[in-house]
């Protein structure tokens, strides 16, 4: 369901979404026995990693029932701080204890990209339960870019994107019919230079293709002051 709630600052903001995380964990595994939780990469979720790996909060999630998912993945080899696999096991999957076996990295390193986003389709057709997400300056969210056609894909929930207008060119990335089907959608902005960006997701009037983070107009946006505008 659609909400906005605007904080004083990004710690605030950290610690709304550590909350969000724990009580969608705690509602997924009553009902289905796991929880499986869409991450994304970029710096504004490192404090809310950190908040969820430290003593406060890591005991607030059943860890060992986590399946970790990705939103996105860069061409980086996961063994390098570039993947946002190695990234977000070091900062908290690896802390709070997530099997190895339940981590589902896209392997955007693979030399067949194409292959490698069908790979990941089964992984997610079951709907993730909570995804994080992240917006751009640019207005993108995941690897969905401005004047992306994968704007218009309805069949795959996941896909190679070959010509990123940042680096690296290559990725792989969720879809919107992926985002669409996530039962729940935590959105996290933070900072002035994304207060433009929030302003053009959140407007009424606007394309989607011009700005992919209206995809996510039907989340739950947890900003700060100053992404707020
Ligand atoms: C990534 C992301 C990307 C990110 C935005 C915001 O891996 O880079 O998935 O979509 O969320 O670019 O990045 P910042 O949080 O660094 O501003």
């Amino acid at each position: 369901m659609a909400e906005r709630r605007v904080f004083r600052d990004p710690a605030a903001v950290a610690r709304a979404a550590a909350q969000t995380v724990a009580a969608a964990a705690a509602r997924a595994i009553a009902g289905r026995g796991v929880f499986r939780i869409g991450l994304s990469g970029g710096r504004t979720p490192e404090l809310l990693y950190r908040l969820l790996a430290s003593p406060e909060f890591r005991d607030r999630v059943d860890w060992p029932r986590v399946h970790a998912l990705f939103a996105d993945e860069r061409d980086a080899p996961p063994t390098e701080p570039e993947s946002n696999y190695w990234w977000i096991r070091k900062l908290l999957l690896e802390r709070v204890g997530v099997p190895p076996g339940s981590v589902h990295r896209m392997k955007a390193d693979a030399v067949d990209l194409d292959q490698a986003a069908r790979d990941y389709e089964p992984a997610v057709s079951e709907p993730i339960d909570l995804l994080v997400l992240g917006l751009g300056e640019d207005g993108h969210t995941a690897s969905l870019f401005p004047g992306s056609p994968l704007l218009e894909e309805g069949g795959r929930r996941v896909a190679a994107v070959h010509d990123s207008p940042e680096p690296p060119p290559r990725r792989i990335t969720l879809t919107p019919r992926a985002i669409a089907e996530a039962r729940e959608v935590l959105v996290l902005a933070t900072g002035a230079g994304k207060a433009s960006a929030v302003g053009r997701a959140l407007a009424r009037e606007g394309e989607t293709r011009a700005c992919p983070a209206r995809l996510l107009r039907d989340g739950e946006w947890l900003l700060d002051e100053a992404a707020a505008g």
